[in-house]
């Protein structure tokens, strides 16, 4: 994590009163050079970045719906299930390590039912992740490991009801359980009803006996019905971003709390009950029921190419147990094991195993990267050797692989055996920091490694769960600046895309799109982002603001010293001094781009003013300029936040204009971020 600043939300909105230098009502020119086209922005620029953080699969994008479903959340107790007694039956559930033959499901649910009269019942209840979903004539599928006693006689019944039990929404019948471990399916059918999330799943027998259950899963319908597949409604506002790449599988969750819990790819395909299950070191199990195979599936589903990070020997566990040399040799070989998965074809041993899996066509891949904040954590000193291992490994069997550093190539204490293709920069910054990094690129040396901006967000660590207006302010700056640097700065992605809103179910703050069981919402951020990744443009335009507002030094506060790291490691980033900026700031961004194929200019122009702008826009060198162009603007308070229940409060609005031309005059809104396409024939 790179956090350049923590100031309060209060310091950071003064800094974005009106200013005193140019009135606030003094026209600005902005001019964009069409005949002047300077750098190709990638295809792949805007993307995503994820891991489980914040609960983002687990009671997240991955569709399923129990919680602690292989009972290996905790040692001692079956969290997330209570016992039911229905009707003055009498019974306990308590884990019990017996594990399923040939499986690596080590723990089960031991369901005891000492007596149940008639029309009683004895069962377990699963709270789901902060409440099972009930939707109103919808279809669930149930699967569980189960066997029981020889005094067992069955039927099992699985249900979704009301957390108090009081109405069933649906229930079916498993009619036999045997006394060896086998596998049962049911089908769940719900009516017509509200949707809720105050709800359960209950297994349950009504009669006497001991059962023993492992793996149950619940699973509503999925995104494009994949089995094993993720939640419609996050896919859908993933989908509306357009974006070209997936950066998986983190972030520190690549690199686990410790060896044991790192990422270890191997554990994560295959069969639900042959995944052991691991700690992410967002302290949280996770169930490693989205693995690899389901990360490229879900990159597949919406058109992205897979950017996958490689564990190399690094941990969260304070540098106490860094592989390197021979103890990494190992995993090196795993990374190229790893690489065949995904890219292999079916005779190989690995792309063989993905065809197994259900995936015989291989997935196109040209990134890779090696570890994840490698200055973190004690890791700077063997870095250099471990991305050596990592870089000559793969660069022997797969040469036109891309590789992409997590440090940067300065100078000896980075990386410097060998020459990364891209290297990967993360900034989490406050406003006034994103204002002034706005620029941050436009000094960099055009000879130096070019750069992948593999995390960044304008937060602040004591704000909440999603991202407010002002920090959108901050991104679509920030963005500007990525964009009109579209030479150096190949790729991008937000951190972190998700979080589960419930109380408990934030690590991070602040997040991209929010949900609970049932809804889910995009933030500020999230739009700014849909807006600029929908009109990327394939070439930057020059585009100059004259004059340009500035905010003052006095407007913005001097940025007190960084806080200490979440977990360990160094604070200060290379080549980041630990002070903030120091202003001016701009107060007006902008950046042009071409979209060659549609013969439109895009502008996205960002007003961080609590005031108005108006601007003169002046287009040179394009052979026309229709005057109806379209666009979209976001605007509003700059604490307005989306939520759970006002999920819609921010987003773009249309913008139409009706006087475009190769001069016209355009409003900027207040606290507004827009995008306007000039059709130029
Ligand atoms: O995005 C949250 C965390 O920030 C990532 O896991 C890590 O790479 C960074 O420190």
């Amino acid at each position: 994590m790179r956090t350049t600043t923590a100031l309060g939300c209060l310091a950071l909105f003064a800094a974005l009163a009106p200013t005193h230098d140019l009135g606030a009502q003094q026209v600005v020119t902005i001019t964009v050079n069409g005949d002047r086209p300077g750098p190709r922005i990638d295809p792949m620029f805007y993307g995503l970045m994820t891991e489980e953080i914040n609960f983002s699969y687990d009671g997240g994008l991955y569709a399923e719906l129990i919680r602690n479903r292989t009972f290996r959340d905790d040692a001692n107790e079956p969290v997330h299930w209570t016992v039911v007694k229905d009707g003055g039956a009498d019974g306990t559930i308590a884990l019990d390590r017996s594990p399923v033959p040939d499986t690596a499901l080590t723990t089960a649910l031991k369901l005891d039912a000492a007596s149940v009269p008639a029309n009683g019942r004895v069962g377990a209840a699963n709270e789901g992740y902060w409440g099972i979903p009930a939707r109103p004539l919808t279809t669930y599928r149930v699967s569980f490991w189960a066997k029981g006693s020889a005094a067992f006689r069955g039927p099992l019944t699985v249900s979704i009801e009301t957390s108090d039990g009081a109405s069933r929404w649906a229930s079916a019948d498993v009619p036999r359980i045997t006394t060896e471990w086998k596998k049962y399916n049911a089908t769940l059918k719900t009516g017509q009803l509200t949707p809720s999330t105050t709800n359960r799943f209950v297994v349950a027998t009504r009669s006497p006996g001991t059962v023993w259950l492992s793996l149950v899963s619940l699973f509503p319908p999925t995104f494009k019905n994949r089995p094993n597949g993720n939640r419609p409604d996050i896919m859908e506002l993933l989908a509306a971003m357009k974006p070209k790449f997936l950066r998986f599988p983190g972030g520190n969750y690549l690199e686990g709390p410790d060896f044991e819990n790192r990422f270890n790819w191997k554990a994560t395909i295959g069969p639900l009950e042959q995944r052991p299950t691991h700690m992410s070191p967002w302290r949280y199990r996770s169930s490693d029921g989205l693995g690899l195979l389901e990360f490229l599936e879900w990159a597949e589903d919406l058109g992205m190419e897979p950017l996958l990070a490689l564990y190399a020997g690094l941990h969260i566990d304070r540098g106490a147990n860094i592989l390197t040399g021979d103890a990494l040799k190992p995993h090196v070989q795993d990374a190229l094991d790893e690489i065949e998965y995904v890219t292999g074809g079916t005779s190989t041993t690995w792309g063989a195993r993905r065809a197994s899996d259900g995936h015989p066509q291989a997935f196109q891949l040209h990134y890779v990267e090696i570890g994840n904040e490698d200055w973190l954590n004690e890791g700077t000193a063997s870095y250099d050797s471990r991305f050596t291992m990592f870089y000559d490994a793969i660069k022997a069997k797969y040469p036109s692989l891309k590789i992409i550093s997590t440090m940067r190539t300065r100078d000896s204490a980075f990386v410097h055996s060998r020459p990364p293709d891209l290297l990967d920069d993360h900034f989490y910054v406050n406003i006034p920091t994103a204002l002034a990094q706005a620029h941050l690129y436009d000094a960099y040396s055009r000879g130096a490694t070019k750069v992948f901006v593999g995390e960044w967000a304008t937060n602040n660590p004591r704000a909440g769960d999603t991202s407010m207006m002002a920090f959108a302010l901050g991104d679509a700056a920030w963005l500007t600046g990525l964009e009109r640097n579209a030479d150096v700065v190949v790729m991008n992605c937000y951190a972190p895309l998700f979080v589960n809103v419930n109380p408990g179910g934030r690590q991070w703050a602040v997040n991209l799109i929010g949900y609970d069981a049932l809804r889910s919402f995009g933030s500020p951020s999230y739009y700014v982002q849909r807006m600029f990744a929908t009109n990327r443009g394939d070439v930057v335009l020059p585009a100059v603001i004259d004059p340009l507002p500035k905010l003052s030094l006095d407007e913005i506060p001097k940025a007190p010293p960084p806080p200490a790291p979440t977990r360990g490691g160094a604070p200060a980033a290379p080549g980041r001094g630990p002070t903030g900026p120091t202003g001016p700031f701009d107060a007006v961004y902008v950046s042009a781009t071409r979209d060659t194929a549609a013969g439109d200019v895009i502008l996205k122009l960002v007003n961080v003013r609590a005031t108005a702008q108006s601007t003169r826009v002046v287009l040179k060198g394009v052979p026309a300029v229709k005057p109806d162009a379209t666009g979209e603007v976001i605007t509003g308070e700059l604490t307005a936040i989306n939520a759970i229940d006002q999920p819609t409060k921010l987003t773009p609005r249309p913008v139409r204009v009706t006087n475009a031309a190769p001069e016209f005059s355009y409003e900027l809104p207040a606290h507004s971020v827009t995008v306007l396409r000039l059709k130029t024939r």
